[in-house]
């Protein structure tokens, strides 16, 4: 079955087609137009901006991933576009449009969970992952712990009571002084230390869950401290900073694969781009999957992998829908 996905939920418009059969999938095309460039000088995503710039993308990112496949919209024969959770208005744009094309080509449609997506990634990328697994989902809006043991079977374990893994970085560079959102630099330019005269204090070994706000606070006190500082000194606090994050999403991996039953890792989301992550979690003595590096971030190939799973199952979502800003993927079925 050839599925079109759509993906408009925050500041990347992208688009992907999958040929898929249970157990056996090609991509066949995607495409991914970002907005950092845009909302950079306002220092993050501006709503009202995102929505009207996706409005503009929608018809290019579409054409281009459909002649990138070699196919035209005739070839379609299911198109998904992600309902939530995210920024209504931007979300509104990629799922009225993929309605449009359902409308238009009279092929099925499905509404698709943002979160789902991205659990559904690192399967995507390693065909030889299965199900159940324990899956760390840490992009810049969610950071949670998901035992998954099926399309539509999610049992949260732990979910962030403040900030995403992502918000952490990205707030992290801002303080720092790297252009929005910086979560990715930071961690390049930690990465060129081996180790630092600085430390922070361990977080989140108390309470339940993630939080970040212990963090934070204890990151910007740290950086208050040292005033102007020079290339070498910020190298070594972006070496810090991304330790303790590292720190403490390791930490609470590790306490969930203790009381899980679930012995098989994925990791998922921008944040599961950070290497330093990926190389501690590496040491975990368990099997582990991530996403190729660009399906770590935000891309229409989740969201056509995740539609074509519900297609597959013989669903699809009524035209007369509406969009969720909030959509917990535990709720799914
Ligand atoms: O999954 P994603 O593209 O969007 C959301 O659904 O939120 O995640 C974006 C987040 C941003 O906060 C970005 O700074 C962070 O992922 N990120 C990274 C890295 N690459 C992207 N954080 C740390 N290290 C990286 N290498
Ligand atoms: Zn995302």
């Amino acid at each position: 079955m050839i599925v079109l996905g759509i993906e408009t939920s925050c500041d990347e418009t992208a688009a992907a087609v999958i040929d898929f059969r249970e157990g056996d999938w090609t991509l066949l095309s995607e495409v991914v137009s970002s907005q950092v460039a845009l909302h950079r000088e306002y220092g993050g995503v501006v709503p009202e901006l995102a929505s009207r710039e996706h409005l503009t993308n929608l018809p290019l990112v579409v054409d281009e991933a459909l002649n990138s496949a070699g196919i035209s919209f005739e070839d379609i024969e299911g198109v998904g576009a992600t309902r939530g959770p995210g920024l209504k208005g931007c979300l509104l744009m990629g799922y009225c449009y993929a309605k449009g094309i359902s409308l238009a080509h009279d092929v099925p449609f499905l509404g698709v969970n943002h979160i789902e997506g991205h659990i559904l990634a690192p399967m995507l990328d390693n065909p030889e992952l299965t199900f159940p697994y324990l899956c760390l989902v840490v992009s810049g809006g969610h950071t949670e712990i998901v035992e998954v043991y099926g399309v539509g079977s999610y049992k949260l374990v732990a979910r962030t009571i403040d900030d995403a893994a992502g918000e952490a970085f990205d707030k992290s560079a801002h303080l720092l002084g790297f252009p929005y959102p910086g979560g990715a630099a930071l961690s390049r330019l930690g990465d060129t230390c081996e180790s630092s005269r600085f430390s922070l204090p361990k977080v989140m070994r108390e309470q339940e869950g993630f939080s970040f706000s212990g963090l934070k606070t204890a990151i910007s006190l740290l950086l208050k401290k040292q005033g102007e500082i020079d290339h070498e000194t910020k190298a070594e606090l972006a070496f810090t900073i991304q330790g303790s994050i590292v720190d403490a999403l390791l930490f609470k991996l590790k306490g969930a694969l203790n009381t899980s039953s679930l012995k098989t890792v994925a990791l998922t989301g921008g944040v599961s781009a950070n290497r330093r992550l990926r190389a501690e979690v590496e040491k975990l003595r368990v099997p582990v999957y991530f996403p190729r590096m660009d399906h770590c971030m935000d891309n229409g190939a989740m969201i056509a992998f995740a539609a074509a799973h519900r297609f597959a199952r013989g669903e699809s979502t009524p035209l007369d829908t509406e969009v969720f800003g909030r959509w917990p993927v535990e709720e799914l079925a």
